[in-house]
C-alpha cells in the first residue's frame, strides 16, 4: 500500500511517499527556517502563506522522486493537529482536494503519533509493542505508553515549556540563531569545562517535566545576577546536560515501571546527539532512535502512521475533516 503523507503543522512543508508503513520511496521537506530566523521564531501568518506557495512544488517532487503518479497512490494521509491552525489548514485542504478529486481514501493523522512512527521507517525488524514512546519536540515533551497501534496512554508531559522550546529560548539568551536546538548543541560541543550545575525540577507527576525554571536560571546567570558569568559554551553544555538528564531519567523510570519491550525516541530534539547517546547508555531496554532526518517534522512519519491507521479509519468522508490545533495523544 502506497501512502502519500502531507505534513504542514509548523514551518516545514513536507510530503513523502511510503510503502507498507516502512519503505521510504521519497521524503521532501521544504524548510522555512531561513524565513523565520530574522524574527527569532515561527511567525504563523508567514508560515501558512509559505505552505500555500510550496504545496504544489513539494507534491510534484515527492511524487516524482517516488517514481509515482497520483494514480499509483492508495491513500492520502495528512496531519490535522496539533500545530498552528493556519499551517494545518493548508495541508488538510490540499489533502482533502487530492482525496476528493482522485477518489482516494483520506487518513487523518495526529502529528504526535506520527513522530513515534518515524521509528518504523526503513527498519529491518519492526518495533515490538508495548513500547514507550518518548516524544521530545518544539511543542511537546510527552512520555506515552503505546500498547497497540492506536492505543496510547500518556504517562507524563511537560507542565510548562517543551524541551525544544527551552532549547530555542536558551539559544536566544546565548545570542544564537533559530532554531536553537542545533545551535546550542554545536556550541556545547566546544565547552572546555563543565559549566555550572543547573537545577532539575522536582514534580508531583513521576514522569512529568518542567523546563521553564531551568531557562530562567540560565537567564539569571547570563544577566550576571548569580555572580561571575561563565563562558557561553559552558552554559550551553550545562543546559543541554540538564535537559537530557531530566528526559532520560524519567523515560528510563517509565519504561521499567510499565514492562515495555522497547523505548522509541522521536521528535525534533531526538536529533540531539547527547540525548541519543545518553538514552542508549542509561536505558536497560532496547532503544530505537530514527535517523536524524526523520526526527524533525516530515511527511514520511505521517504516511507510516497512516498505514496502521488505514484499517481503523475505513470509509472516511474527505470533506468532513477539519484541523484540531490543540490535539493531544493518549
Ligand atoms: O519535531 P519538530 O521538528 O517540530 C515540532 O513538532 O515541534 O521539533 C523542532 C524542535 C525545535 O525546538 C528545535 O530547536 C529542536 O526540535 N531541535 C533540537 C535539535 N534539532 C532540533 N534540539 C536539540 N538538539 C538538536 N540537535
Ligand atoms: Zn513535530
Amino acid at each position: 500500500m502506497r501512502v502519500l503523507g502531507i505534513e504542514t503543522s509548523c514551518d516545514e512543508t513536507a510530503i513523502a511517499v511510503v510503502e507498507d508503513g516502512r519503505k521510504l520511496l521519497s521524503n521532501i521537506v521544504s524548510s522555512q527556517v531561513d524565513l523565520h530566523a530574522r524574527y527569532g521564531g515561527v511567525v504563523p501568518e508567514v508560515a501558512s502563506r509559505k505552505h500555500l506557495e510550496m504545496m504544489m512544488p513539494v507534491l510534484e517532487t515527492a511524487l516524482g522522486e517516488a517514481g509515482s503518479v497520483i494514480e499509483d497512490i492508495d491513500a492520502i494521509a495528512v496531519t490535522y493537529g496539533p500545530g498552528l491552525a493556519g499551517s494545518l489548514l493548508v495541508g488538510v485542504n490540499a489533502a482533502k482536494a487530492l482525496a476528493y478529486a482522485w477518489e482516494k481514501p483520506l487518513i487523518p493523522v495526529n502529528h504526535l503519533e506520527g513522530h513515534i512512527y518515524a521509528n518504523w521507517i526503513g527498519v529491518e525488524t519492526l518495533p515490538q509493542l508495548p513500547a514507550l514512546g518518548l516524544i521530545v519536540s518544539g511543542g511537546h515533551t510527552d512520555v506515552v505508553l503505546m500498547r497497540q497501534h492506536g492505543d496510547y496512554e500518556r504517562l507524563g508531559q511537560t507542565v510548562d515549556d517543551a524541551a525544544g522550546e527551552a532549547f530555542d529560548k536558551v539559544a536566544r539568551l546565548l545570542g544564537l540563531g533559530f532554531p536553537g536546538g542545533p545551535a546550542v548543541e554545536k556550541m556545547a560541543r566546544t565547552a572546555k569545562h563543565t559549566g555550572p550545575q543547573l537545577p532539575r525540577a522536582k514534580l508531583d507527576g513521576p514522569y512529568d517535566f518542567s523546563f521553564s525554571g531551568l531557562k530562567t536560571k540560565v537567564q539569571r546567570i547570563v544577566r550576571g545576577e548569580e555572580g561571575e558569568v561563565p563562558p557561553r559554551e559552558e552554559l550551553a553544555a550545562a543546559f543541554q546536560e540538564a535537559v537530557v538528564d531530566a528526559v532520560v531519567t524519567k523515560a528510563v523510570k517509565a519504561a521499567e515501571a510499565n514492562g515495555v519491550a522497547e523505548v522509541l525516541l522521536s521528535g525534533g530534539v531526538a536529533a540531539n546527539l547527547l540525548l541519543r547517546e545518553a538514552l542508549a547508555a542509561r536505558c536497560p531496554l532496547p532503544v530505537r532512535v530514527p535517523p536524524i532526518s526523520l526526527c524533525t517534522d516530515n511527511g514520511a512519519m505521517i504516511a507510516a502512521c497512516a498505514y496502521y491507521r488505514a484499517q481503523e479509519v475505513g470509509e472516511f468522508d474527505p470533506l468532513a475533516l477539519d484541523v484540531d490545533p490543540g490535539l493531544r495523544i493518549g
